[in-house]
């Protein structure tokens, strides 16, 4: 779905190492205020289970990997002075429909305030980060450079009615990207057998690149939950057959 796509993985790594971890010390110190964070997560989600998890209508959700956020591993909500003002990312605005959508709310600029307020004013401790500009394009960027929608495809991991073990898509995904990512999903429902994957993280270094998710069954995120979409449901994927839903309906 993205027109960007040609650039080959090893070019790709070699660019992101390059051009995104030379510049060195670029963070400023950590104040008690703002938590000593590790790693960032790059969060994708997939719209079609965040619709399935939600009471709200949700139509046509976008059949394609979507941004939920750039997150930090420890921080949140860590400068409360700081108001999100969309304006400041005018430029942006229309990646961000496309690519950072709210499928469940009307007013889109809410989800964007509340990632902003949650996570962007902790990840705004890095000189690269600073501000809602450099923040919002960082994560199009990041979106970008991943390209999830087309490596899965590659790999052959369709939406629709095939299930997936999850070790397979797991498998597929590291061989891709050379670090393993954290895969969320929904439990198996009333009636179903089977979890639904609803998101993906990449883990980075501070210096933006991608490193290995350390593996923890107790994943802080999810176990603090996310109010916003409901994404408390979410958590670490077992090792059994997944769910790749391509219709919210069938499974209402
Ligand atoms: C906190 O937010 C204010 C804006 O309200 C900003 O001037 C200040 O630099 C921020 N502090 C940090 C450490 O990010
Ligand atoms: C929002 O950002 C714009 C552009 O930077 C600025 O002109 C405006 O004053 C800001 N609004 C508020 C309420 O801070
Ligand atoms: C959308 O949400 C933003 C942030 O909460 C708010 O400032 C804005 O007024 C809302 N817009 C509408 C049309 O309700
Ligand atoms: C991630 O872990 C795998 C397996 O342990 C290792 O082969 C790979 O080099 C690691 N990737 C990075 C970027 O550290
Ligand atoms: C994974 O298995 C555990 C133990 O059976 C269960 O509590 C958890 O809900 C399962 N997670 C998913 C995503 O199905």
């Amino acid at each position: 779905m993205k027109p960007t796509t040609q650039c080959c993985l090893i070019f790709w790594c070699f660019c992101f190492g390059i051009c995104n971890g030379s510049a060195p010390s670029q963070f400023v110190h950590s104040s008690p205020h703002f938590p000593d964070w590790k790693k960032l997560y790059f969060v994708y989600h997939w719209p079609v289970t965040v619709c399935k998890m939600s009471e709200n209508d949700c139509n046509n959700p976008p059949m394609y990997w979507t941004i939920h956020g750039l997150w930090t591993d420890k921080a949140e909500d860590c400068n409360k002075t700081w108001h999100f003002n969309v304006t400041e990312i005018k430029d942006l605005l229309v990646d961000m429909r496309q690519y950072w959508p709210d499928v469940l709310h009307e007013n889109r600029t809410k989800f964007w305030k509340h990632e902003w307020d949650k996570h962007g004013t902790c990840a705004a401790t890095l000189e690269s980060l600073n501000s809602q500009k450099k923040y919002f394009s960082k994560a199009l960027e990041l979106y970008e450079k991943l390209d999830l929608n087309s490596y899965l495809l590659k790999l052959g991991i369709k939406p629709g009615s095939t299930y997936y073990q999850l070790e397979a898509i797991k498998e597929a995904l590291t061989s891709a990207y050379n670090v393993t990512p954290k895969i969320q999903c929904l439990p198996p429902e009333q009636g179903e057998e089977v979890q639904t994957i609803g998101q993906i993280k990449f883990c980075f270094t501070k210096e933006f690149f991608l490193r290995n998710c350390t593996e923890s069954k107790v994943d802080s995120y999810s176990a603090r939950g996310n109010a916003f979409f409901g994404t408390e449901e979410l958590s670490l994927c077992n090792d059994t057959l997944t769910n790749y839903p391509s219709h919210v309906q069938l499974y209402k």
